[in-house]
């Protein structure tokens, strides 16, 4: 199925700077600190078509505005769906937000995970990361046939922070998808692994020539578990992942997600390791 996305040319980006008027239509938590948020449109315009991987800027009124990736499925574009770990000011903002509660949002922005047909995907994924990888998940599963082997390793600091816990055990049920999970502390209903995501890759059975893997999650955890792809025999250039840095318009203006040449917000958030693995501090492997 082909992907399409907004491009400076629709309705919704003509005006990249100006946010659009979104309400809260549901909410609900997903652990102590992080809720996921349903968006409507109280404009005229078109739904948020978007890539997974993207990102939205969600502006707060009165509070500020942070880049927040869509964790929704992108054959539902009219489904908004964002989910936030309350870390500062804007985000316990947002996760402040209920039902009616209106909200600026611009976007979509960014590039998406890669989508490439007749391979392996394998999905690492540590805490908060899982969001911005589900609408990646949702597409490979609303296309199955276009992969061979498919799988989920995600790792969270306790039981009780894992995210979409009833969306886990569907997954978990289904004989076409490999998901394994660890935590790094347990407790009395915890029977999973205890420890790093690292270790749970090679459960996933995906042959390494034929991979395409992509990272979400602290960016400590993404070079370690690239670097272990790529010592697994997973080339640097089959591994993506998605880079965090602070931001203020979103569209490569401003120059506050500078990263080397590029810019996080319009060349990434989505990068091959190839491109970044020097600049992340980890040499050329
Ligand atoms: C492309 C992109 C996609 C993102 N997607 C999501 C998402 O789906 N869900 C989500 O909850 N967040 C996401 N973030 C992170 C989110 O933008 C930040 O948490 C937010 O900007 C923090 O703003 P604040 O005003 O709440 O906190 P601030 O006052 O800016 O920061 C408060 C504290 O949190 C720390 N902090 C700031 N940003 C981060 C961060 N990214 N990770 C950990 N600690 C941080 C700061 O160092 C500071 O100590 C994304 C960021 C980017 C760049
Ligand atoms: S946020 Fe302004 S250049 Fe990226």
């Amino acid at each position: 199925m082909a992907l399409t996305a907004n491009t400076y040319d629709e309705p919704t980006l003509r005006e990249p700077m100006l946010p659009r008027p979104f309400r809260v239509i549901s909410k609900r938590s997903e652990t102590l600190d992080t809720v996921t948020l349903e968006f409507e449109a109280a404009d005229d315009g078109p739904p948020l078509a978007f890539l997974p991987g993207q990102f939205t800027m969600l502006y707060i009124y009165g509070v500020g505005e942070v880049p927040v990736s869509i964790s929704g499925d992108s054959n539902y574009p009219e489904r908004l769906i964002h989910t936030v770990r309350a870390v500062g000011a804007v985000t316990n903002a947002i996760c402040d937000l209920t039902s009616g509660d209106m909200v600026g949002i611009r976007g979509p922005f960014g590039t998406g995970w890669p989508t490439t047909k007749g391979k392996d995907l394998v999905i690492v994924a540590g805490g908060i990361g899982l969001a911005p990888v589900r609408p990646l998940i949702y597409h490979a599963l609303a296309n199955r046939d276009q992969y061979f082997c498919l799988g989920l390793a995600y790792g969270s600091r306790s039981p009780s922070e894992l995210l979409y816990r009833s969306e886990l055990d569907e997954w978990n049920e289904r004989s076409d998808f490999n998901l394994q999970m660890t935590v790094d502390r347990g407790d009395s209903t915890w029977r999973g692994s205890i420890g790093v995501v690292t270790p749970l890759i090679p459960r996933l059975r995906c042959e390494a020539e034929e991979t395409v893997a992509v990272i979400c999650g602290p960016e400590i955890m993404m070079k370690v578990v690239a670097r272990a792809l790529n010592a697994g025999g997973v080339s640097r250039d089959n591994i993506y992942l998605s880079l965090e840095r602070n931001m203020k318009c979103g569209i490569g203006f401003c120059g506050h997600c500078q990263f080397g040449a590029d810019f996080i917000c319009k060349n990434g958030p989505v990068f091959p390791y190839s491109a970044v693995a020097r600049r992340l501090g980890i040499g050329s492997l």
